[in-house]
């Protein structure tokens, strides 16, 4: 399997650093008060909500909301739908969305959009990655940012190549030779 990889960009040691530290940052701001639900897109932001919840100091409920892109491929169109929606009504709390990573915005955007009119306390997000050289929407604001990182095809602690590579406890870059 390691010869499909151009470079490890982030070791296993230095992700689980960094999602203590977001973990912590996220319990100070929060505090003990009101409700806060974290929503995991899915499914590569299951591995980093599963030790991120665990690095955050209060109490929190889980939902999960599966959206996909309209188009095959490794863009997304922009044309986003529902696939599986939350279990729970979030009608005053807090909610932290949970992503493995920001591309161009649109997902993201759509998600938001969608939660909001729900009317919760607040919306924040919090990613493990941001790619924000292929951004097409401003509108997307990310309170937490585990890395950015430049414009490569990346796998590994959730991210996927058609479905592979998710259990990974590292980040890697595929060499274009495995996905063409
Ligand atoms: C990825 C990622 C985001 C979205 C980001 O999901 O988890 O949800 O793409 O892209 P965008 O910013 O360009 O909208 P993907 O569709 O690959 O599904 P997966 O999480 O199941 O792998």
């Amino acid at each position: 399997m390691d010869q499909d990889f151009k470079e490890i960009l982030f070791a296993e040691e230095e992700i689980q650093k960094r999602v203590r530290e977001l973990g912590q940052q996220i319990s100070r701001d929060y505090g003990s008060e009101g409700d806060l639900v974290l929503i995991c897109i899915l499914r590569g932001a299951v591995v980093f909500l599963a030790d991120l919840a665990r690095s955050i100091d209060r109490q929190v409920t889980f939902d999960f909301m599966d959206v996909s892109s309209y188009g095959a491929g490794t863009e997304s169109s922009g044309v986003v739908r529902i696939i599986k929606d939350l279990e729970e009504n979030i009608e005053g709390q807090h909610v932290l969305i949970v992503e493995d990573i920001i591309d161009t915005g649109q997902t993201l955007k759509y998600v938001v959009d969608v939660l909001q009119t729900r009317k919760p306390a607040s919306v924040k997000i919090v990613t493990l990655l941001d790619k924000p050289e292929r951004r097409v929407t401003k509108q997307v604001k990310i309170d937490y940012n585990g890395f950015e990182i430049p414009d490569e095809f990346v796998v590994g602690y959730g991210l996927d190549y058609a479905q592979k590579y998710r259990n990974l406890p590292f980040i890697a870059v595929l060499k274009p030779e495995a996905y063409s």
